[in-house]
């Protein structure tokens, strides 16, 4: 037997492991989460730090299948094929504007990614997985969220559930399924002085 091991990332150096336990499997089981899970998962997300605590994010989530199926329609075909069924799809948005002053919050997007990924380690800790999604069509997630340009970005869909072995996933997608590794620390860390930019 050459069964793949759980998780072969190796980091280059100690870290804690809820970093590389964190992925985006694909193979997700539709089996419902409980309300629990689904209200511990954005209460992670809540203490996400943000500019003057502003707190610019807004999850749209649905559980009930015909709500989730309206939330799917948005995404790109390919997602569909196995975030359709995720037992929780939520859309994250950014609120351009700072609600106290109305001036333009250009750390929004910065911050709503904070809240994303404190959900996604927060799933890792109930045994749930969290995967984010570019692959939607932003007219439409406008349309079917209500929700106007003016006032919020769509950042991203993500899709919410248990992983599974037994996914029917495309032979491409499943050719995918396993944590993926990252650029070497000098690529994306460099000492102040001299500047070093990477090739
Ligand atoms: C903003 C964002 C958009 C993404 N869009 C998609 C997508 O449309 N479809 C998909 O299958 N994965 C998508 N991913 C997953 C990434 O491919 C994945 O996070 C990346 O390869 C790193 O792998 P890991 O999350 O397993 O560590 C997206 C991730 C992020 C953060």
């Amino acid at each position: 037997m050459n069964a793949k091991p759980l998780n072969p990332r190796s980091p280059d150096w100690d870290i804690d492991s809820m970093f590389t336990d964190r992925w985006s499997p694909r193979a997700l089981a539709s089996d419902p989460l409980s309300n629990r899970e689904v209200r511990t998962l954005f209460e992670a997300a809540r203490w996400a730090p943000s500019c003057y605590n502003e707190q610019p994010w807004l999850f749209v989530y649905a559980t009930a299948p015909e709500q989730r199926q309206k939330l799917a329609a948005c995404l790109a075909a390919k997602n569909q094929t196995w975030a359709g069924h995720a037992p929780l799809l939520m859309f994250i948005l950014a609120r351009r504007h700072f609600q106290k002053t109305g001036k333009e919050n250009r750390h929004a997007p910065y911050d709503a990614g904070a809240a994303w990924m404190a959900l996604a380690l927060q799933a890792r800790k109930l045994g749930l997985y969290a995967h984010a999604m570019a692959g939607f069509n932003l007219q439409k997630a406008y349309e079917v969220l209500g929700v106007s340009p003016e006032e919020f970005l769509v950042m991203a869909a993500i899709a919410v559930g248990r992983k599974t072995e037994d996914s029917g996933l495309p032979d491409d997608l499943r050719a995918m399924e396993s944590p993926n590794s990252r650029k070497p620390h000098a690529e994306v860390a460099t000492p102040v002085f001299p500047v070093v930019t990477p090739p």
